[in-house]
């Protein structure tokens, strides 16, 4: 049984035959007006959200069901486990409802290894406190092959904050997998001690706009704070955010943007970035579904090298 957990849960062979699923499904599927393929009928894919969640947990349920799986979703502040029930007497739970994959996304960092340890069906990391969200990192980096046609080798300045970011961390996984050179620019304070030894910190957004290929911002997480840290918005903006002047220069050096989502308009990105032709962030929305649909079709196919997508 396979688990989707870190990026560390996948070799480089893992992320290229998702990748080509990914490739499959979008140029077969996605200009088609009935998108369905039966490739999962008779399958269930459970959805646990106990945090709040748009892209992840609506590309992953349209992934479910443009492959033919049936869905099921529950959420922390409407199923059992407001009236106490543990994560693991949930998942036995569901298992007896034979699902056949569980995607979870929990506060807790840890929160989907105490599941995948039951050994009851393949778990699905969707993001687990601040630890990790594989599958974001994963259309990162499928978002940047599309838009570059290459991964390996490319600067890549990842801005913000990094402290509280299982994104960051899922990215430094995958960016180096592929041979990419990492930076990182943050206040001191959003800036962890840990960071792996090939990453390298930049001394400013110029640094980042001259140097980098390409810029990828991180939005503030305020609900992770704990209650001592603060931040000032307007020192903030004026050191590490994409401001329209800064963006004259983005535009000149021909250089793409990227961000997870959601966006705070106007703190790390203002509004005229986002929404240009230099940003990638609907560009990941977009090929989020479809590298969910790989990585689904993969975990739940016996033998992933034999998987045929029927068109
Ligand atoms: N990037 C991301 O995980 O977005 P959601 O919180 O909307 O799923």
């Amino acid at each position: 049984m396979r688990h989707l957990i870190t990026v560390k849960d996948l070799s480089l062979e893992d992320v290229n035959a998702i990748f080509m699923l990914a490739d499959s499904f979008y140029e077969q599927i996605d200009s088609r007006p009935i998108k369905k393929v039966p490739l999962l009928t008779g399958k269930t894919v459970a959805l646990l959200f106990s945090e709040p969640s748009t892209r992840t947990r609506v590309s992953f349920e349209l992934a479910a069901k443009r492959l033919s799986a049936d869905t099921v979703t529950i959420t922390q502040s409407t199923s059992s486990m407001k009236k106490g029930e543990t994560l693991e007497d949930t998942a036995r739970t569901l298992s007896q409802y034979g699902i056949d994959l569980l995607v979870i996304r929990h506060s807790k960092a840890g929160a989907p290894d105490i599941i995948s340890s039951l050994g009851l069906f393949p778990v699905v990391n969707a993001g687990d406190g601040k630890r990790s969200h594989p599958t974001q990192a994963l259309l990162d980096a499928y978002t940047i092959y599309r838009e570059y046609g290459k991964i390996k080798g490319l600067k890549v300045a990842i801005i913000g904050d990094i402290l509280h970011s299982r994104v960051a961390r899922s990215n430094f996984e995958i960016l180096r997998m592929f041979g990419c050179r990492i930076f990182v620019l943050g206040p001191t304070s959003m800036i962890p001690s840990y960071l792996p030894e090939d990453v390298v910190r930049l001394e400013n957004i110029e640094q980042a706009i001259e140097e980098c290929d390409l810029l990828y911002f991180l939005r503030i997480q305020f609900e992770r704070f704990n209650e001592r840290e603060v931040v000032d918005i307007d020192t903030y903006r004026r050191k590490y955010a994409l401001t329209r002047e800064r963006f004259e220069k983005i535009k000149k050096r021909d250089l793409r943007i990227m961000h997870p989502g959601p966006v705070n308009r106007g703190i790390e990105i203002d509004s005229e970035a986002v929404d240009s032709e230099f940003s990638l962030v609907f560009k990941q929305v977009k090929f989020g579904l479809y590298v969910r649909m790989g990585i689904l079709a993969y975990l739940l196919s016996e033998r992933s090298e034999e998987i045929e997508v029927p068109y």
